[in-house]
């Protein structure tokens, strides 16, 4: 093994518009090179899998040279390799998959495949250390809105409960488009909302009467999606101007509210004095804060990793690899295939 017993991962993430290679020491992030395709679908306001598995194939070579070159590093020196196994795009997970068998079998090295959602959680690691144990995690992105139970990052993921209809993420992405901003709309919904104020009391889904007692831990948002698009639809029809920016932020604090308030609960419920919030949402200016700020009150230690680490990346997978090495559990061999729907509870495969 590599410099002071601390293995060298490189990590591969091509699961959505993101190629990410990233490469972890143990628990030292070294580098996190990126290239997105996200602007080839912006046009076609949401991702198109085609595209982006083609721009994953045109990338990859480039992007592992990139982040071999900045680390400092040679192949050789990697102790092994990680890649994101699913869930995700089919297409795109298997240019990944295949690039990642091709090194870890030129290499000689063991290759692991992990579960997307666990290394959302896991990336937290190289930037606050060791996870708590267990960890509560709220996973909140694109495609994914969960609360989970986490006793071992890398053999024990535990849901809790789950979205019922949209994503946190999507529910941004839908609700910027109905406000004619850009895709993906979550960065831009929380940078309008900045000189915007909450306005409008949007609903807040499954947090009242007995919806909470049977989905206590679920989320739902297409409700919300909806009151926004009909208050949006009815300002337009009575030729009044709509405030966008009240809108985003009135939209931004039922989501936020929504999910803190869930994730506390959870918390308190199930004895678990510590929270990590991970996946592209929660790089959200307001849910950071709010997040902050009521975990602060109910003395529930917070962790978020800084934004870049909270949207897909390559650092996330590497971060689950090194956890993997480090706690000895086994390689996945170089006879898995890529599995859009691999369960949350499938840390690797
Ligand atoms: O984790 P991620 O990069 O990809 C998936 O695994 O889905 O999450 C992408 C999602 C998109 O829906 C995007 O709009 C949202 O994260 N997002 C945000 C922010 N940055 C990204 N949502 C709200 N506020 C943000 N600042
Ligand atoms: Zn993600």
């Amino acid at each position: 093994m590599s410099t002071a017993d601390q293995p060298l991962v490189l990590g591969i993430e091509t699961s959505c518009d993101e190629t990410g290679v990233g490469i972890v020491r143990g628990e030292r992030l070294l580098v996190d090179a990126i290239a997105s395709s996200v602007e080839e679908h912006a046009r076609f306001g949401g991702v198109v899998p085609e595209v982006a598995s083609r721009a994953h194939l045109e990338a990859m070579v480039p992007t592992i040279e990139r982040a071999c070159r900045v680390a400092g590093i040679r192949p050789s020196d990697l102790d092994a390799v990680a890649v994101t196994s699913g869930p995700g795009l089919a297409g795109a997970l298997m240019v990944g998959v295949a690039a990642a068998k091709a090194l870890a079998l030129s290499l000689g090295r063991p290759l692991y495949g992990v579960n997307h959602l666990g290394a959302h959680v896991a990336v937290d690691i190289v930037e606050h250390g060791p996870l708590p144990e267990p960890t509560l995690a709220l996973l909140v992105s694109g495609g994914h809105s969960s609360l989970l139970l986490v006793p071992d990052v890398t053999a024990d993921v535990q849901p809790l409960g789950s979205t019922i209809d949209d994503a946190a993420g999507e529910a941004f992405d839908k609700v910027a488009r109905v406000l004619g901003l850009p895709f993906p709309g979550g960065p831009h919904i929380d940078r309008v909302a900045a000189d915007g104020h909450v306005t409008i009391d949007f609903p807040r889904g499954l947090t009242t009467g007995r919806e909470v007692e049977r989905h206590r831990y679920d989320f739902s948002f297409s409700g919300l999606k909806t009151a926004v698009a009909r208050w949006v639809a009815a300002r337009e029809a009575s030729g009044e101007p709509v405030a966008v920016a009240d809108v985003a932020a009135s939209f931004q604090e039922a989501v936020t509210d929504v999910l803190t308030r869930k994730a506390v609960d959870a918390c308190r419920r199930e004895g678990v004095p510590h929270l990590q919030i991970g996946g592209g949402v929660a790089a959200n200016s307001r849910l950071r804060a709010m997040a902050a700020q009521r975990c602060e009150a109910a003395g529930i230690g917070l962790r978020v990793p800084r934004p870049g680490l909270c949207t897909d990346n390559g650092a996330m997978v590497a971060a689950l690899g090194a956890q993997m090495v480090l706690r000895g559990r086994p390689a996945s061999g170089l006879a898995f295939t890529a599995d859009s729907s691999q369960p949350v509870t499938e840390v690797s495969v």
